[in-house]
């Protein structure tokens, strides 16, 4: 979904360099997200795109280059305080506390506005366990007893207890069945139509590339390729590079 004034820029990172000591990560990648848009990043295994996302969240100080987060210049605020202004990221890996309960896990997402101390917070839980009935069911469950997929979307709901402005996600597909893709995309596609912003990291580019506005291609640290995810789509240089990762071929 794209929305309002093409200038509402939500997420702007600017010519963005990553080291780990001198090892480049990031060359030089410049990228933005308009308020109320989906867009992808794609690119294959060791490209830069955690990288990046590290770089863009406050986790990994940048070597060079500025990240703009609604306007303001954020590129060396702290993660946690980036979490509180809205840009709060579902780690690759999912990352969640493996022994504490669902609903536990749920309320540690929440913890920058106070846990669910607020009404506000309180109706978070409700719209995620609406959107998530599986967890509805498993709030007791211990989160690393449930399946992948399960898993991730605790990932997700986690991420949406810190009523985030902006959702990154950092490889949704990962380890998981087709199917349970194909429902967590869609899951992506209603929060996006209902307005949420989101910038979703995935290797599988057909899936992530039929809900985006927009789409980068992110190879050796750099973007090789970007526009309306249509064109990215249907961009042969990408395909190639892609094939084997189509939904058709999954
Ligand atoms: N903590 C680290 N220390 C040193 N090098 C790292 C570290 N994390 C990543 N790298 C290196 O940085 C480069 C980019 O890795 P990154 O994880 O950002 O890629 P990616 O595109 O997210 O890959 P994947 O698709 O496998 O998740 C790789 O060469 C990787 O080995
Ligand atoms: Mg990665």
């Amino acid at each position: 979904m794209t929305t309002g004034d093409p200038d509402d820029v939500l997420l702007d990172i600017r010519d963005l360099e990553l080291r780990y000591g001198a090892a480049i990560a990031v060359r030089g990648i410049s990228l933005s997200v308009r308020r109320g848009q989906l867009v992808a990043v794609i690119g294959n295994n060791g490209a830069g795109k955690s990288s990046m996302l590290r770089g863009a969240t406050g986790l990994v100080r940048p070597s060079a280059g500025k990240v703009f987060f609604r306007g303001a210049d954020t590129t060396h605020v702290s993660a946690n305080r980036k979490v509180r202004q809205g840009l709060v990221m579902v780690p690759e890996g999912r990352l969640l506390f493996p022994d504490q309960s669902v609903e536990d896990n749920l309320v540690l997402g929440a913890y920058v506005h106070g846990g669910l101390k607020t009404a506000r917070a309180r109706q978070t839980l409700d719209k995620v366990l609406t959107l998530f009935p599986r967890l509805k069911e498993r709030l007791g469950q211990q989160a690393g007893s449930m399946s992948g997929g399960e898993q991730q979307m605790l990932a997700i709901a986690r991420g949406l207890m810190a009523e985030p402005e902006l959702l990154i996600i950092d490889e949704l597909s990962l380890g998981l069945a087709p199917k349970i893709v194909e429902q967590l995309i869609d899951v992506l596609a209603t929060l996006n139509r209902e307005g949420l912003s989101i910038l979703l990291v995935e290797q599988l580019a057909s899936y992530a590339l039929a809900i985006a506005d927009h789409a980068y291609v992110i190879a050796n640290g750099r973007v090789s390729h970007q526009g309306p995810s249509r064109e990215i789509a249907t961009n042969p240089d990408v395909m190639e590079s892609f094939l084997g990762k189509k939904k058709s071929a999954s």
